[in-house]
């Protein structure tokens, strides 16, 4: 495949098959989410490692058909997320998962504008913006957005102030796009504890634990079930939280 996004298949928008767009779905908890929707939906892999992106994508792909295609843009660069949406020319979306976020943590005291300014880029506006240049699509197919939020975007607590803060404020995106969409589009927040993925294997490392035990956290796949759970509910009903935490604390 080229190094430059090409458009979806065309047989995608008229295929009875569901197309589900999901971002951060090169690693961890959004490569789960695809991974699972994959298996009765076509999905758009999103990240920004075209190779590592283009290996997901070719895991999903039978032999008969393609049932995945690349996503492939920094969500933080808005001229790259608008010429790769152009690109895909996209006539169709059922669903759209947020799972692209990042996490750095400190005492306030020490929480300078430009991580202020990364973590709400990502957390935030891009899930923001990527959400209202496809929203038109989601209000005809009836559809949904899912927002893998966190603990945080309930708690606060020492260290947190500038991840929690986003999500809080991803929380309130989430709210207010569920009161204003009622009957057109469904959205779901997801809050995850502490799953099993490179994003944890950081936040450990950063706090000096050197005996990281990946089996103490909750599966990326249990976040996929939840998902699933929102986007398999009846046309009629909408789940608009879900909270998912490690059984074992700390
Ligand atoms: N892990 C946890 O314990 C945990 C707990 C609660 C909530 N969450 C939330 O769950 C979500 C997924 O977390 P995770 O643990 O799966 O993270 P992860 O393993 O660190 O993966 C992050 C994903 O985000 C993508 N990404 C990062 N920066 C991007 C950018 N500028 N533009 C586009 N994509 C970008 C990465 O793509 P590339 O690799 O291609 O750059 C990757 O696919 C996040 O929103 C996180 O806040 C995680």
């Amino acid at each position: 495949m080229s190094t430059e996004q090409q458009p979806v298949p065309d047989g995608w928008a008229t295929c009875s098959r569901p197309i589900a767009l999901v971002t951060g779905a090169s690693r961890g908890i959004g490569l789960a989410v695809a991974r699972d929707l994959a298996r009765d939906h076509h999905v758009l892999v999103g990240g920004t490692n075209r190779e590592t992106v283009e290996a997901v994508v070719a895991e999903m792909d039978t032999v008969e058909s393609r049932q995945a295609w690349p996503f492939v843009a920094d969500l933080t660069d808005r001229d790259a997320l608008v010429g790769t949406l152009d690109a895909l020319g996209l006539t169709r979306l059922d669903v759209l998962v947020h799972s692209a976020g990042i996490a750095e943590y400190g005492p306030i005291a020490d929480s300078d504008p430009a991580m202020w300014q990364r973590t709400f880029d990502l957390n935030v506006f891009a899930v923001a913006e990527l959400t209202r240049l496809v929203l038109p699509m989601l209000r005809r197919s009836k559809g949904q957005v899912v927002l893998i939020n966190s603990g945080a975007g309930h708690n606060a607590s020492p260290n947190s102030g500038v991840y929690a803060a986003s999500k809080f404020a991803l929380r309130a995106l989430g709210d207010s796009l569920r009161a204003e969409e009622r009957e057109q589009v469904r959205v779901c927040s997801i809050h995850p504890g502490r799953v099993d993925t490179d994003m944890q294997r950081e936040l450990q490392a950063s706090l000096g634990n050197d005996d990281y035990r990946g089996e103490k956290y909750v599966r990326p796949e249990t976040i996929a079930a939840a998902v699933r759970l929102a986007v398999d509910a009846a046309p009629q009903a909408m789940v608009e939280e879900v909270i998912v935490r490690p059984v074992i604390a700390g």
